[in-house]
């Protein structure tokens, strides 16, 4: 059998110089925005915040800051963003991406209606030509309140699809500043983090650029999944894969699709990272099944390994 390219991702540069940034929102092209509108409501509890210049719909909890926009049209992802939460942080990642290059604007001002401080913000296409927004703290009252089997605790992590996940890699490790926390030997999976989080962000190979492979919510413990899988049941939503432990993150997961077909996962037990008190060298795990899915490793109907099934 031929074996798989093997692959080491390096980091260079400015990697590891964000160490307080996490995901901020996330906005998706979507078929029908009232019927996902709707099951966002019902599933999720995200409410409507306001409507998009574009007629969509811009989704969030509470007073605080919105977590994922809805706008018409064919599937795919419209743009993801961060909330950068480093002295200088924004700053920094301006400069640095305007040395390397890339073409950098001024972030649309209603992303930035919460911002705590300075309203600074900014937007740059990634390798794939999918916009990344960066922008500084916002407000986030009313977002942290867990209530058990209703909603989850935060937006936890992108998982961006790719055709090239070194350059993707590269692109957010050696210029924005994230560190490598995990990748498959093959070189198709990358796991990002940006603050203590094993991943705020992740890459992998679909063999298609502008979507995502997936997305993520942070779950408090074990005992929410359970009462999270009898919830979707009774919403007729389908957990499509899991309940399973990730190897790369170690963190529980349930997977299930909102109307558009974005992959959803709940996720819970990230493994944290302390780097200031110690010397980590990323992993390389094995491209077999049992990586993604350490409990058997089953996987989702979309997902394929380079090494066996
Ligand atoms: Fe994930």
């Amino acid at each position: 059998m031929e074996r798989p390219n093997r692959v080491v991702l390096q980091e260079r540069d400015a990697a590891g110089t964000l160490t307080s940034t996490a995901v901020s929102h996330i906005g998706f092209h979507v078929p029908d925005v009232a019927a996902a509108a709707s099951f966002y409501g019902r599933v999720l509890g995200l409410v409507v915040q306001g409507e998009l210049e574009n007629g969509g719909l811009r989704l969030g909890w509470g007073t605080g800051h919105h977590v994922v926009d809805l706008i018409e049209g064919e599937k795919s992802l419209a743009y993801y963003g961060f909330e950068v939460r480093d002295t200088d942080g924004i700053e920094g990642i301006r400069k640095r991406l305007l040395a390397a290059g890339h073409d950098v604007s001024e972030l649309d001002p209603s992303f930035i209606d919460y911002a705590l401080g300075t309203a600074d913000g900014i937007s740059v296409p990634d390798p794939d030509g999918n916009i990344v927004h960066f922008h500084g703290p916002v407000e986030r009252q009313g977002e942290n309140a867990a209530d058990t089997g209703r909603r989850p605790i935060k937006f936890q992590h992108t998982t961006v699809g790719t055709v090239d996940v070194a350059a993707m890699a590269a692109f957010f490790v050696d210029v924005v500043g994230f560190r490598i926390s995990d990748q498959l030997e093959d070189g198709k999976f990358a796991w990002l983090r940006s603050d203590r989080d094993h991943h705020t962000l992740a890459v992998v190979e679909i063999g298609k650029a502008g979507d995502i492979d997936h997305y993520s919510y942070d779950l408090a413990e074990w005992e929410d999944f359970k009462a999270w899988c009898d919830r979707l049941t009774d919403l007729g939503v389908d957990v499509s894969w899991g309940p399973g432990r990730h190897g790369p993150g170690n963190n529980l997961f349930v997977f299930f699709d909102d109307p558009a077909g974005n992959h959803i996962e709940l996720s819970a037990e990230m493994e944290k990272f302390h780097d200031d008190r110690v010397t980590y060298v990323p992993r390389r795990w094995k491209p077999i099944p049992t990586s993604v899915n350490l409990w058997g490793g089953q996987l989702a109907t979309w997902r394929k390994t380079s090494e066996g099934n």
